[in-house]
């Protein structure tokens, strides 16, 4: 079998690149080792659920955006909450946009939707096992459910398997950049009213607290905790208790029944071309952000953005300039949220070496006080590319 586009992985960047191309006519295959179900109702794969406003544009644009629109939440902002203060930053008047409250996967069950719906095909519990020849012909091998191995011969291929991508060990000479940080998140899901209307950033002497949602009677809370960290040390009580104590008193995180419980490493990663021959790694295969600032998913669509542009100034005119420059295209963007996220983790979380520590009371301090650093916090929220900054 042949394609123009084989697609390893249905997230996010996958799917929305396969919906893309489709629309304008050019045939992509995405191959998924994971079932329809597990993708759109696992509880295990809540992810961030923040939309840069152009995200959430790109989304309508691809046609998309129905159900995005009528359950997700405009924000305007976000809260800080430190020195038992509140403090809202209003991005809406830092940076001309809000941003948007909208789950992760609710999105990707919105892609599949409208992906299957418009003719396109998905190959679900369909495991890629190797990708060969990417310089030339490359060819996508994979097992179908039955065990039968099989092979997809295509003119392009994208890795967008995810963080813990196989692809990406297809670019030769790879210089991966990466970072780790002391530190992991406890995240749960509860059917309780959110602590605010919009989300809260809580940096405690006991550690960093976030207060986010899913909607208004779903919240999605999540604390700073050790490496060594297990989920058995957290009874349900505990979290309510230490999320309250990290408010400081500024608001109330409401007891409920919590849905889901998960621990979250924190990492910096960026993979090194991002291309090889005729393959291109796009969304979290090519680049890990730690989850502070909800960058991830933004990040993958920018890719997307990229990528798709590149591949039809070659469809459409037979020009392979921008397929030539992706990686250092991408890579702007890429080091821009990799520099936000970073910012964001070491300005909210306690560090252990006490000097960075004191460095980073300032650094918050500073930030409470000056309207510039507060612009620039909202610029890099709602998204320096998707809203045409640069
Ligand atoms: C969420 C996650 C984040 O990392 C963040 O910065 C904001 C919100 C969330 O899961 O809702």
């Amino acid at each position: 079998r042949r394609v123009q586009v084989g697609i390893v992985g249905a997230g996010p960047a996958g799917l929305l690149l396969a919906h893309l191309l489709r629309r304008a006519g050019v045939e992509a295959l995405i191959l998924e080792a994971r079932s329809r179900e597990y993708l759109e109702t696992s509880p295990h794969r809540i992810r961030a659920g923040v939309l840069e406003w152009g995200t959430k544009e790109m989304a309508v644009m691809a046609g998309v955006g129905d159900r995005m629109l009528r359950e997700g939440l405009e924000h305007k902002g976000i809260y800080l909450a430190f020195d038992r203060a509140l403090q809202h930053v209003n991005f809406q008047i830092l940076a001309g946009h809000g941003i948007w409250v909208y789950g992760q996967q609710y999105l990707v069950r919105d892609l599949i939707h409208h992906h299957l719906g418009a003719g396109g095909e998905i190959l679900f519990e369909h495991e890629v096992v190797g990708l060969e020849n990417l310089e030339e012909n490359p060819v996508v091998v994979y097992r179908t459910p039955e065990g039968q191995e099989k092979q997809l011969a295509c003119e392009f291929v994208v890795g967008a398997d995810g963080s813990h991508s196989l692809a990406r060990q297809c670019i030769p000479q790879a210089k991966l950049h990466q970072k780790a940080y002391p530190f992991a998140w406890l995240g749960i899901l509860a059917e309780t009213r959110p602590a605010a209307e919009e989300l809260i950033y809580a940096s405690h002497e006991r550690g960093f607290a976030l207060f986010s949602m899913r909607s208004p009677t779903l919240a999605r809370n999540y604390l700073q905790v050790s490496l060594e960290e297990r989920l058995e040390q957290w009874p349900e009580e505990r979290i309510w208790e230490e999320l309250n104590l990290r408010l400081g008193g500024v608001a109330e995180a409401r007891p409920g029944t919590i849905l889901e419980k998960s621990l979250t490493p924190m990492r910096s990663l960026v993979v090194e071309p991002m291309q090889h021959g005729r393959f291109f790694l796009v969304g979290d295969a090519a680049h890990v952000v730690p989850p502070t600032g909800a960058k991830g998913m933004n990040l993958a669509f920018c890719d997307v953005a990229v990528l798709y542009q590149a591949l039809m100034a070659y469809y459409r005119d037979q020009d392979r300039s921008l397929l030539a420059r992706f990686t250092s295209e991408a890579l702007r963007h890429v080091w821009q949220a990799e520099f936000f996220s970073y910012w964001m983790t070491t300005l909210l979380h306690t560090l252990p070496d006490p000097f960075e520590e004191k460095l980073r009371q300032a650094k918050l301090r500073h930030l409470a006080e000056s309207p510039h650093l507060q612009r620039f916090l909202a610029e890099n929220y709602v998204g320096l590319y998707t809203s045409g900054r640069y």
